[in-house]
């Protein structure tokens, strides 16, 4: 009973997928949750709101103009006495809604009024998902720290092939409860992780960087302090808000970061680099700006230090977790790396692969270990890899106590 009297809204809008939110509430009532359903008109079409009524043994929010609500204001009532707010499914119209800040049904209402955590669960045809207003809908929800449970590939209601499907419901219990309950699972280690591109400097304003926004990093960083660990985050440069309980340190170069991390490396006992750090810099950085038209028709590189084949010298019984990112050979080229550096795990991240690597909210990668075992998993929000990298971690230090 994890969820032993916690207070979820459950939002369901107009999906053939909603005939799945009647056996997700059946989940979350089991689990002991008091779980009251929100329906948009078009969900009404597909599942009759008295199954849910049935089911939760409250009320159904339908209408908010609806008489019943007269006496008191439905949509500040039911997001106040919420825990979480999960929409499941939700559909491209109902994520437009609540990334536009939409009022116009009791779903939305409720989004805007909410102080509590929101999880998103979308379902639609693969065409839809991927199209370039969905997308940018679903990215503002994730900036706004809307949780996301990425749709699964399989097959769709339309009869294609294709990534849409409501995600499993196992997917989105466990989501629900990592939120409700954190697992503290790290209380008492310190985890150093690097994040960000680092900035190899030619002249006073122009770099050799690479695409690294720092989000996967970020993610990491932010389920671990979640999770109980004190954080020291090695950034590069990046755009993001640091993540709540994490002490920061930013670097701008590789020579910079390795040197950040050599001098916080004593108190940590795990460190994860998933930082895209400069293989090479220019041998010399000018005074002045290079004008235009100048002799730079050449630039000598030399290699950077390489953070992690150093830590992987001085590993002792630390746990050590790399990334690999790779357009080819992935799994191959991932091993190599994890046998070179001494690492006991590498993340090998496709980076050519559409959703995942560089600068998207979502990845997809396969986590190797040292005894040659492989774990793909699926795409999934790049908080979500990170707690699936964490869930490792932690197995590896439970090993070791
Ligand atoms: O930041 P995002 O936009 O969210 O993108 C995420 C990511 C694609 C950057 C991330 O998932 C990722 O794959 N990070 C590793 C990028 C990388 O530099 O990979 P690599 O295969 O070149 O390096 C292998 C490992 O060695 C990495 O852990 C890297 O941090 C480390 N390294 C590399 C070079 C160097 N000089 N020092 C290092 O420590």
């Amino acid at each position: 009973m994890t969820l032993s009297r916690k207070r979820i809204l459950l939002g369901v809008t107009g999906s053939i997928a909603a005939y799945k939110a009647v056996e997700l509430l059946r989940l979350l009532t089991k689990a002991g949750a008091e779980v009251q359903v929100v329906m948009t008109e078009a969900a009404t079409r597909f599942v009759a709101p008295l199954t849910f009524e049935t089911l939760s043994r409250q009320e159904v929010l339908l209408d908010m103009w609806s008489l019943a609500y007269s006496h008191r204001i439905g949509h500040l009532e039911a997001s106040q006495r919420a825990q979480l707010f999960v929409v499941a499914p939700a559909t491209a119209r109902t994520i437009a809604r609540l990334a536009l800040g939409l009022a116009d049904d009791f779903l939305s209402c409720i989004y805007l009024a909410s102080r509590c955590p929101v999880v998103v669960a979308p379902a639609m045809d693969c065409d839809m998902l991927e199209h370039q207003a969905v997308r940018e809908n679903l990215a503002r929800l994730r900036d706004r720290g809307v949780h996301i449970v990425e749709p699964d590939t399989g097959p769709l209601a339309s009869g294609m092939v294709g990534r849409g499907r409501l995600a499993a419901l196992s997917e989105i219990v466990g989501r629900i409860r990592l939120i409700l309950t954190p697992r503290q699972d790290l209380e008492g280690q310190t985890v150093l992780v690097t994040a960000g591109p680092t900035r190899e400097p030619l002249d006073p304003v122009r770099f050799l960087s690479n695409r690294s926004s720092g989000k996967m990093g970020y993610a990491i960083a932010e389920a671990a302090a979640a999770r109980g660990a004190r954080v020291i985050l090695v950034s590069g440069p990046t755009a993001l808000a640091p993540p709540p309980g994490a002490d920061v340190i930013r670097v701008e170069t590789a020579e910079e970061m390795y040197r950040a991390v050599l001098a916080e490396l004593e108190s940590a006992g795990v460190v994860i680099k998933a930082a895209a750090v400069a293989d090479y810099r220019p041998t010399h950085k000018a005074d002045n700006k290079i004008k235009k038209g100048g002799a730079l028709s050449e630039v000598a590189l030399e290699p950077t230090p390489d953070i992690l084949a150093e830590l992987g010298k001085r590993k002792g019984p630390r746990i050590l977790v790399g990334f690999a990112a790779e357009t080819d050979d992935v799994l191959a080229n991932a091993r190599a790396k994890l046998q070179r550096k001494n690492l006991d795990l590498v993340v090998a991240n496709d980076v050519g692969r559409v959703g995942a690597g560089f600068d998207v909210d979502t990845n997809a990668v396969t986590i190797l270990d040292a005894t040659g075992g492989t774990e793909e998993l699926p795409l999934l929000s790049k908080r979500e890899v990170a707690d699936r990298i964490l869930d490792r971690v932690t197995a590896l230090l439970r090993r070791a106590a």
